[in-house]
């Protein structure tokens, strides 16, 4: 026999959370907290506003809502698995985005900037802009709804994560306005110029990558995995943005933990590091006018043609790096 206690949605929450707590869970996919969690799991799955776990703390639970709670909670626990991930649910300030394993759980601080609208740096209006390895598509989408006019560019060299940025598109009925192209970087993005360029690389260090909470695990590799020093599509990007930006356009990127070896590698950038809720370390800002001229094709076009790996064509910057 189930305790009394559990029968109720309080009771199921406050066993959830023991739980939780008992486990030694990590958090950070959309929560904080062991609290955070359960109230997420349990709410959603009652099909109840997510900010009112209160005024439901009394409300009985039938004997199928508490064996899909209790699923779920089991699931967490054992297996690690992200609630956003149990849920197919993730949140970006308000908006929600159809999320499974073949796309990391949106969390990009970039999401705090495009709210502002890139207020006070970006200064002209927005006609183009890209979001450079989308995932989820959820970037490409809070652009597209900050600037209602603009056509997005949404990329991926992943076709399973274009997949569900697919959804999401469609979702937020944005279809006519967001274009999905696979593409390494800016290889297959042609000669179109953006009047502002986001992007959330894989940025996790190799060395980091074997320490990550199990809960991570559950994410694709690719998406993390930065290679050696964890700035590996950064420099790329770097190198390679000026000649997608238009005039007076701005790149925006995030880049982890990782300042303090990017302004080794690139002391002469004037890198501009943007105020979110992390702090001033994980996204910075470069005009185009600072950005590193590059002449002819860019590596990642050269690289689509000749077939070269990601590591073969870095430049200079590669050699300055000590991390
Ligand atoms: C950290 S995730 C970011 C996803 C999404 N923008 C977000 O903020 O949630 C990085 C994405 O970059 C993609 N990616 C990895 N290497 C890439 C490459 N060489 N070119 C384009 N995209 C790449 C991965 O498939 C993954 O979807």
């Amino acid at each position: 026999m189930p305790p009394p206690t559990a029968l109720t949605v309080g009771g199921i929450f406050r066993d959830a959370v023991r739980r939780f707590e008992r486990a030694g869970l990590h958090y950070g996919h959309g929560t904080h907290s062991a609290r955070d969690d359960a109230a997420w799991l349990i709410l959603h799955t009652l099909r109840l506003p997510l900010n009112d776990l209160r005024s439901h703390l009394r409300r009985a639970l039938t004997p199928l809502e508490k064996r899909r709670i209790a699923r779920l909670v089991e699931r967490r626990v054992r297996e690690r698995i992200p609630v956003a991930y149990l849920l197919h649910e993730a949140w970006l300030g308000e908006y929600s985005f159809y999320v499974d394993p073949r796309v990391i759980i949106p969390r990009s601080f970039i999401a705090e900037l495009a709210r502002e609208g890139f207020a006070p740096w970006l200064r002209r209006p927005v006609r183009r802009a890209l979001d450079l390895c989308t995932g989820s598509g959820c970037l490409a989408i809070l652009l597209a709804e900050r600037f209602p006019t603009a056509r997005v560019d949404a990329s991926d060299v992943s076709a399973a994560a274009l997949s569900v940025a697919r959804r999401n598109v469609a979702r937020y009925r944005l279809g006519s306005r967001i274009r999905l192209v696979r593409s390494d970087l800016f290889a297959r993005l042609g000669g179109r110029r953006y009047d502002l360029i986001v992007s959330n690389p894989p940025y996790v260090r190799a060395s980091s990558m074997s320490t990550l909470p199990r809960e991570y695990r559950h994410e694709p590799r690719a998406a993390l995995g930065g290679g050696a020093d964890g700035l590996e599509l950064v420099r790329r990007i770097l190198v390679e943005a000026r000649a997608h930006l238009a005039p007076g356009g701005l790149l925006v990127c995030e880049i982890g933990h990782n300042k303090r070896a990017l302004e080794r590698a690139f002391p002469s950038l004037p890198f501009v590091w943007l105020d979110t809720s992390a702090g001033t370390e994980h996204v910075f800002l470069l005009e185009r006018d600072g950005l590193p001229l590059t002449t002819g094709a860019s590596s990642s076009a050269r690289r689509a043609k000749s077939g070269r790996g990601a590591q073969g064509a870095l430049p200079r910057a590669r050699r300055t790096s000590r991390a």
